[in-house]
């Protein structure tokens, strides 16, 4: 398939778009300064807070924030699990998702898997790996490329 370009200037932090890429749903999200700092606090309870499963994003993202840039996140929205979409939920605290400890993400409804600000894997739950970080690469300050 063909690479897929994203204008990211008009993303407000705090806000996603959903793009398609081989098929696939991509998110990608401008993250808060507070979001990228929420990071370190739920590396405690995630699977694979530092990326060790190297199938999961190119070896050229940071393995905490997943990303190029700290605040763009890129992600392929398929569940590691089964592979429904997981649905964006940015709520700190959220009751349901684990109240204190949630400092926003993602949360499939097919079976409750959990993944943080980065598609990190909570633990727990069904899904076993990380969401899938997709090769990309910026072609300028305000334009990526996906694929
Ligand atoms: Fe997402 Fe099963 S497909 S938890």
């Amino acid at each position: 398939g063909a690479p897929v370009k994203v204008d990211i200037s008009k993303l407000e932090p705090g806000q996603m778009v959903v793009k398609e890429w081989r098929g696939k749903p991509v998110y990608v999200m401008r993250r808060t300064d507070e979001q990228v700092a929420g990071l370190d606090k739920v590396d405690d309870f995630l699977k694979d807070p530092q990326s060790g499963n190297a199938a999961q994003q190119p070896a050229y993202v940071d393995p905490q924030a997943r990303s190029i840039k700290p605040e763009i996140l890129v992600l392929v929205g398929l569940c590691t699990h089964l592979g429904c979409a997981p649905k964006k939920r940015f709520e700190v605290g959220a009751a349901d998702l684990g109240g204190d400890t949630w400092q926003g993400g993602f949360f499939c409804p097919c079976h409750g898997s959990k993944f943080d600000l980065a598609g990190r894997v909570y633990k727990g739950v069904p899904a076993s790996d990380n969401l899938v970080v997709p090769p990309y690469s910026y072609e300028s300050d305000n334009v990526l490329v996906i694929g």
